[in-house]
């Protein structure tokens, strides 16, 4: 097909990820360099009206999923009326939001009228005194209020476990144990190396290791079926509600079925996670004279540019790349 969201090596991109915010009420360091990120004019952000803009033509180009993202979206006050506006595309069929979820207890309510599909939930410690150490701010109970309520409203949660030796490798089994009696799918995902977070291969825990420990405390821990773009490898023990997946960007890379974009908070295109070359969809929507098919020509330059798959682990940790928090995951 001669879309212009399909690349060189004939992925199709479906899936776009838009950060709505580059703030964050957490202060994980994994996530974030310790002397916090130099704030933008808010001029430089992309206005909701632009994202709306934005979202509108990348649909109308073949997205059908789109996740918000940060820092945290739900700091930014009108997510809601994102949401609801995104939900008025009749080809979108997926909204979700990844959010650390400390205000959920608040904000679920009215995400879920605003029409808001699925949601991924960071939470790396089941222990509020490491929550406290890992993220420099109180919340942990909010955090697990917030999962249990998404129940409650009929969500299937996911719930995203950073795993990083010497910090949370002994809550594994924990994290296992979580997914018994509640249907919220909990993804272990390998650490992964972004400007001033401090990455190293000696604090990657691999998930064939994480595999190996849960499979000497549950020998019938079984591999499931995957979707064609997933993230993750589904696994779960027979007869707990939730599953358990392994996101492994790092020791087993997924690049070959990627179907992801994304849109930074100040408007920069990234066709990949990894990638440094981004390209401003902001500064040129801010231009009047663009037709709206110069627009989609440019959004196209920039997914052909994309690479087949990233730089390999070591690679990466060396590589020039936006802090994670500027990312949005
Ligand atoms: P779904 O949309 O539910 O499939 O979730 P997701 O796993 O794509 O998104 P989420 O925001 O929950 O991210 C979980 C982890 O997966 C984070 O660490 C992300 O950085 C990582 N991740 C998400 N998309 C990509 C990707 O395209 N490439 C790589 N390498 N990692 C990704
Ligand atoms: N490595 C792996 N995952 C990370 N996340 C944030 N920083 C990293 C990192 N360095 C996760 C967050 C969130 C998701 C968007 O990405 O915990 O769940
Ligand atoms: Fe896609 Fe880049 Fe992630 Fe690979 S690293 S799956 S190409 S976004």
């Amino acid at each position: 097909k001669n879309s212009p969201l399909t690349d060189s090596f004939g992925r199709h991109h479906t899936y776009l990820r838009i950060s709505l915010t580059e703030r964050c009420n957490l202060r994980c360091d994994y996530c974030m360099p310790a002397e916090g990120v130099p704030l933008q004019p808010k001029g430089n952000l992309l206005t909701t009206e632009e994202i709306l803009r934005l979202a509108r033509i990348f649909v109308e180009q073949g997205v059908r999923k789109i996740r918000l993202t940060g820092g945290e979206p739900t700091v930014r006050r009108d997510i809601v009326e994102i949401v609801a506006q995104m939900k008025a595309l009749p080809e979108l069929e997926q909204v979700g939001i990844t959010t650390n979820g400390l205000v959920l207890t608040r904000l679920l309510l009215p995400l879920q009228r605003a029409g808001l599909d699925s949601l991924n939930i960071s939470l790396d410690t089941l222990k509020r005194d490491r929550f406290e150490k890992i993220t420099r701010r109180k919340g942990w109970e909010r955090v697990i209020a917030g999962i249990d309520l998404a129940v409650q409203l009929g969500y299937r949660p996911k719930v995203n476990c950073v795993l990083m030796r010497d910090f949370n490798e002994d809550e594994i089994c924990d994290f296992v144990e979580f997914t018994r009696d509640r249907p919220v799918d909990v993804r272990f995902i390998e650490y992964m190396p972004f400007s001033g977070n401090k990455w190293h291969t000696e604090r990657l825990i691999s998930y064939k290791d994480t595999l190996q420990t849960i499979c000497q405390r549950w020998p019938d821990f079984e591999a499931l079926p995957n979707g064609p773009n997933d993230t993750s490898k589904a696994y779960a023990v027979p007869g707990f509600k939730g599953q358990v997946g392994f996101i492994t960007s790092m020791t087993e890379h997924f690049c070959g079925t990627c179907n992801r974009l994304r849109l930074t908070a100040d408007g920069n295109i990234k066709v990949c996670l990894f990638g440094n070359k981004e390209f401003s969809l902001r500064d040129a929507m801010r231009n009047e004279n663009i037709t709206e098919e110069q627009l989609v020509d440019l959004i196209g330059a920039a997914v052909q540019r994309k690479k087949k798959q990233h730089a390999g682990m070591l690679n990466l940790s060396q590589m020039e790349n936006r802090p994670m928090i500027l990312i949005g995951g």
